[in-house]
């Protein structure tokens, strides 16, 4: 097929020397003598090349409209003046070439395919460039896709866990009347704390992992014996011995479930003395995981304010009095104060 060219110059021998060298090449040409004639004809056709003259027909707003309206469209640029500065400026505003009058057929010509040429590789990069963001487009929908199906099915698996968690707490509770509704209640509490914990800065993941470790601090009690559990009068030295290895045993039953591995040092240790006197490790101050303090502190208020099957329930200012009194050496001096100083007790007093 031939190829097309628009030839636009003021001068109308100029144009027809053009015209003839281009017909015999082959070429299929259009002519314009102004800029508006030149926009009109390009509105109306395609080319492959464009030759335009620099001054009189304002070449260069000329080059910058084509170059804005058809990028692929190659500019030659030609000229009466050898001017270095001219040159520089037509090639930065995107004309391919830049030849000076009078023209020579062959240089002409050269340029003309190499224009053409440059068209092509153009247009196929930016057929590629099409490509490639379409496939990119597809493949940004597609893991978007993939992503909610995960985030679904993250979901569901959570929903799930916490159904255990639930059904796993409420076994303890079962087994051990006297504590109904602790388990809520102290991960409720603690997660209060926690938040108001600045320091720690945790993520929804990290209170996740707060919220069912202390639905699950007590599981261990499932396995305390009953005559123990629900004793009236004090415990000996051995039963309360047999009593603490509900932390052991808790974290033993909960380690091979991994998704609540993230919880075992605060089944094991929520009973840790800030001193080092509590068990069963001998942890102390900060060597005691954090969700652990923070437990330490709710857990004890509500079994304080809770009626026992060994004593009643303490009042609210009884606790309190108590775990001041205990603050720095069986509780996190902070803790404490968040605890009492933010009044979270007050939120979930049965
Ligand atoms: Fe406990």
């Amino acid at each position: 097929m031939a190829k097309r060219a628009l030839i636009i110059d003021d001068d109308e021998k100029a144009r027809s020397i053009l015209r003839v060298h281009l017909d015999k090449a082959g070429y299929l040409t259009s002519e314009a003598k102004d800029a508006e004639t030149a926009y009109k004809i390009l509105e109306e056709n395609s080319f492959e090349v464009v030759t335009c003259d620099i001054r009189k027909v304002g070449g260069i707003k000329v080059l910058e409209h084509i170059k804005k309206e058809y990028k692929t469209l190659p500019v030659i640029m030609l000229t009466g003046f050898v001017n270095v500065e001219t040159a520089v400026e037509v090639m930065k505003k995107g004309a391919v070439d830049y030849l000076t009058k009078p023209i020579k057929k062959d240089e002409l010509l050269i340029a003309l395919e190499r224009a053409i040429q440059h068209k092509r590789l153009l247009e196929e990069e930016e057929a590629a460039r099409v490509n490639m963001s379409r496939e990119l487009e597809e493949a940004v929908k597609e893991s978007i896709e993939r992503t909610s199906e995960l985030e679904r099915a993250y979901s569901q698996l959570k929903r799930a866990n916490f159904d255990m968690v639930k059904t796993l707490s409420g076994a303890i509770e079962a087994k051990d009347p006297f504590t109904k509704g602790h388990s809520y209640r102290v991960s409720q509490l603690s997660l209060e704390i926690a938040k108001r914990l600045n320091f720690l800065n945790l993520s929804e993941e990290q209170l996740e992992i707060l919220e069912y470790g202390s639905l699950l601090h007590d599981i261990g009690k499932i396995g305390i014996k009953d005559a123990v559990l629900k004793k009236t009068s004090r415990l000996t030295t051995k039963e309360y011995a047999h009593v603490q290895r509900h932390t052991i045993i808790g974290e033993e039953i909960i380690r091979p479930v991994e998704i609540f591995r993230p919880a075992l040092p605060l089944l094991r240790n929520h009973h840790e003395h800030f001193d080092g006197r509590g068990y069963p490790d001998g942890l102390k101050g900060k060597e005691i995981n954090i969700y652990a303090r923070i437990i330490a502190v709710t857990d004890s208020f509500d079994a304080m304010t809770s009626d026992r099957p060994y004593r009643k329930a303490l009042t609210v200012e009884e606790a309190l009095f108590e775990i001041r009194r205990v603050r720095g050496t069986q509780f996190d001096p902070q803790i404490v104060d968040v605890f009492i100083g933010d009044k979270i007790y007050d939120r979930y007093i049965i």
